[in-house]
Parts: C-alpha cells; structure tokens; sequence
C-alpha cells in the first residue's frame, strides 16, 4: 500500500461531506458536551472572557460555550462551508457569534484580543514537519493577553500506533458508507477515504494525513511558540462505547499559558 497525500488536502477536505464522514465525533452534542466541560474545567474560564475557537470547524464548541454562558466567543477557520455553517447557526439562533474565515497562521487579528483560545478536535498535524503547527501556535499566542490559555486537544499518536487499524468502516444512515484504509508513514498516518452513497456511486475518494503525536511532540509546540505552565496529559476519550471513530476516541490533551 501507498497512500500519496497532496500536501493542501485540509484546504478542500472540509466540507459538506466530512460533516458526514466525522458526524459521530463532530455532530453528536454529548461528545462536544464533554469536550467542553473538559475545556471549563482545565481553562480558569470566566462568562466574560474573550475565546478564540481556532479551526474551530463549524463552531460546534463555541456554541457550547455560549450556551453555558461564555458569550464572547469568536469561531476562525480555514474553511468557507464550515464557516458559513457557523453563520448560518448563528443567525438562525440569533446569537451574537463572531465567524472569520482565515488562515490560522495569520489571521490579521489585533494582538492580544483573547484572554483563550482553543484547537479541538485535533486540528494540527496536517503539513509535513512541525513549522506549520508552530506557526498556528504562535499566532495563538500573539492573540493571548499576557496569562491568557492555550488548550490543544489531537488524536495520541502511540495510541494509534500500538492499535492500528489498517482498514475500517461505519455507515451513516442507511445510506452512506465510509471506508477508510491507513497507513504508517514514518510520524504520520496516511489514509484514503473513500465514501459511497448505497443509490448515488462515490461521493469522495481522496487523501489526507496527520502526524502522530505524543505528549513530547506536543510540549516540543507549546514551548516553541512561547508557552509557559505546559501541562499535556493523555486519556482523554469523549466516545462512551468502543469504537473505531477515526481515532477520535484517544486524546492528547495540553494547555499552556502565555
Ligand atoms: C477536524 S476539523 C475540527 C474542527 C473543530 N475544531 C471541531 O472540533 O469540530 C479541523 C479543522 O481545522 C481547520 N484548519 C486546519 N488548518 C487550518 C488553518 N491553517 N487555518 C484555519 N483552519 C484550519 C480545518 O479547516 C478544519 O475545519
């Protein structure tokens, strides 16, 4: 097997199709239930601080966040669909959700804006080599406040590692069926996706890859960007059954403060 992965797959990938693809990780409110009290209870979090959810998706923490009564939150994120899906969110409740669509390398916002900012759902490890993670770090913390967190929360790499599933799939309804076939490629896991609607043929046959990290690798980008008071801790698993879920059920965990 050889999976070659186009360097810019995250530019693309993130559209309608990983809204079903990744559903029982990203659209199942009790797993970002979870994922938020997690946030609330290693953040020292207060109802008027100001909280950057960076490649926050399709904002699915921040509107947690707000609905506990964190209010001033700000949703950045590379892709247009997802952060139309935000605005449109938004709009439908009428909440008052600030949704960028950027890069987070550099997103032109003013310096120390927020007083968090949060990468979830493992959203670092997709370009080769660390500069990028690094870069999106150390955007996080010109965006702090002096004393301001960073949380950080991917997939754990030796988990992936010691239980690799080579080949697996899950349907979605009746009428999807995600495939996906992985390979290890030195720190990075390789996988094809291919997804077939049961009346309709392929919907998506495509690549990607993500670096497997381990709790070093991840203080390694805390420190680099400048954080102090790094804490990374792993065990983390929001999914209550057992389950495959795309690696989504293994976490690494970290916070730093700038
Ligand atoms: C797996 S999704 C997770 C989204 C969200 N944090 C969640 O947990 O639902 C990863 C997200 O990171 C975003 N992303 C990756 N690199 C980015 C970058 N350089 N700038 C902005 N967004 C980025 C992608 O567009 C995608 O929405």
């Amino acid at each position: 097997m050889n999976i070659s992965v186009n360097p810019d797959w995250w530019k693309h990938l993130f559209d309608e199709v990983y809204l079903l693809t990744d559903a029982r990780s990203v659209c199942d409110q009790e797993i970002t239930r979870r994922e938020v009290d997690l946030i609330c209870k290693l953040l020292p979090i207060k109802p008027h601080h100001r909280i950057l959810d960076l490649c926050g998706g399709h904002g699915r923490h921040c509107f947690e966040l707000y609905s506990r009564g964190y209010t001033e939150c700000t949703i950045l994120d590379y892709s247009a669909y997802l952060i139309d899906q935000a605005e449109c969110q938004a709009s439908e409740k009428n909440i008052p959700i600030k949704c960028i669509c950027s890069d987070a390398r550099n997103t032109n916002l003013s310096s120390e804006s927020f007083d968090h900012v949060c990468i979830m759902g493992n959203s670092l490890g997709y370009q080769k080599g660390s500069e990028s993670d690094i870069e999106i770090m150390k955007e996080a913390n010109r965006l702090l406040r002096r004393g301001g967190w960073l949380i950080i929360d991917v997939t754990d790499g030796d988990y992936i590692r010691n239980c690799f599933i080579p080949n697996s799939w899950h349907e979605v309804g009746n009428d999807i069926l995600v495939c996906r076939e992985r390979e290890i490629v030195g720190t990075y896991i390789h996988a094809r996706e291919l997804v077939i609607n049961k009346k309709k043929g392929i919907v998506r046959d495509e690549n990607y890859s993500a670096q497997l990290f381990n709790v070093k690798l991840i203080e390694n980008l805390f420190v680099s960007a400048g954080f102090q008071n790094i804490l990374v801790s792993d065990g983390f698993s929001p999914h209550q059954k057992k389950g495959d879920y795309g690696f989504m059920n293994h976490r690494l965990i970290g916070i730093g403060r700038k």
